[in-house]
Formats: C-alpha cells, structure tokens, sequence
C-alpha cells in the first residue's frame, strides 16, 4: 500500500501551539507529515530557516512520523519531490478562507493531483498567529505558555536582542 504522506507548509517564525495541534492532529491520519518551512529571507523573518529547522525538529523529537524540512520556490514541486499529494493547512477564522481558498484552487491548478485538508484547531489555540506572538513579546506582553517552552526562552531571547 502507498504511504499517505502529508506536507504542512509554513513560515514557522516562530512555530507556536496552534501550529502543534493542527500537527498533533496530523500525526494519526497520516503514515507521514513532513513539516515544510518556507526560505523566506527576503521577508527578514525573526529567525533563520536554520533556527526554525532546528527548532521545530526538537519540539516534534517525540514524533517519529513528523519529518521537518525547508523548501523554496513552488510549494506544489516540492510535493512532488517528497511524494505527498495532501497539504494540510489550519483555519482558524473565516478571515483566513479567502486567502487559503486562492491557494487551494491555485496548487490543484498548477498539480491537479494536490489536495488541500484544512484543518481546525483546538477552540483557545485559534486567535494565535506567530505575527501576533511577535508583536506581544517585543512589547513585554506574557506570551509563555502559547508556544513551546523552547521556543519562548529563544523567543524572549531574540525580541530582547532586536531592542537593543
Ligand atoms: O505560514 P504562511 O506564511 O501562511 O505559509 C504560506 C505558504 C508557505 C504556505 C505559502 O506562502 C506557500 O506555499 N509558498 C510557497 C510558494 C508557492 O507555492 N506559492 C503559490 C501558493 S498558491
């Protein structure tokens, strides 16, 4: 049998626990999610492709299925490179569906054999968004407890160094 195997896209800067549980949710649908973090340099992200790597793979250590893994240029050629027809991506509100609505009509024009899964994450998860996280912390809001602890000791780290 063909292994199902799902990509789940993003910028991931920082990854955060509603990125966790649309994965968490992923894990037993699939035989294999490969988590793919956009090169986005030009954008100046707050963390490198590197940092976010290596970041998300010690926060999905304890999953055995979930690969992590950068990719550039069209999100449906690298689906190919890794054999995955499914894209998994997390609607938090209706604000998100038009924009995620275009990419899905988009990546199945340009691969017609990619399918978009959206997903719904858990109810007190759904207004986070790493732009959000960013912004709170840089101006000393509490944000602990919303993404990894790892990833906030990073986090806090990062936001206090671009303050100065
Ligand atoms: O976390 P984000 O920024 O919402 O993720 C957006 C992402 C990475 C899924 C999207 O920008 C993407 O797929 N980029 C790769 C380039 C591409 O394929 N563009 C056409 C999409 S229809």
């Amino acid at each position: 049998m063909k292994s199902r195997i799902a990509v789940y896209p993003g910028s991931f800067d920082p990854i955060h626990d509603g990125h966790l549980d649309i994965i968490q949710r992923c894990v037993p649908m699939f035989d294999e999610v490969v988590v793919a973090v956009l090169q986005n340099e030009g954008k100046s992200p707050l963390f490198s492709v590197g940092e976010r790597l290596e970041m998300i793979r010690a926060v999905l250590a304890e999953f055995p299925s979930c690969r992590v893994e950068s990719f550039s240029g069209l999100l449906v050629d690298f689906m190919d490179r890794v054999g995955a027809r499914v894209v998994v991506r997390g609607l938090r509100a209706v604000s998100d569906f038009e924009t995620e609505f275009q990419m899905a009509l988009m990546n199945r024009r340009l691969n017609p054999r990619v399918e978009t899964v959206f997903m719904v994450p858990r109810e007190d998860l759904a207004y986070l968004s790493s732009r959000l996280l960013k912004e709170v912390g840089s101006l000393g809001g509490d944000i602990r407890g919303l993404v990894p602890e790892t990833v906030f000791v990073r986090l806090r780290e990062r936001l206090v160094k671009r303050e100065r």
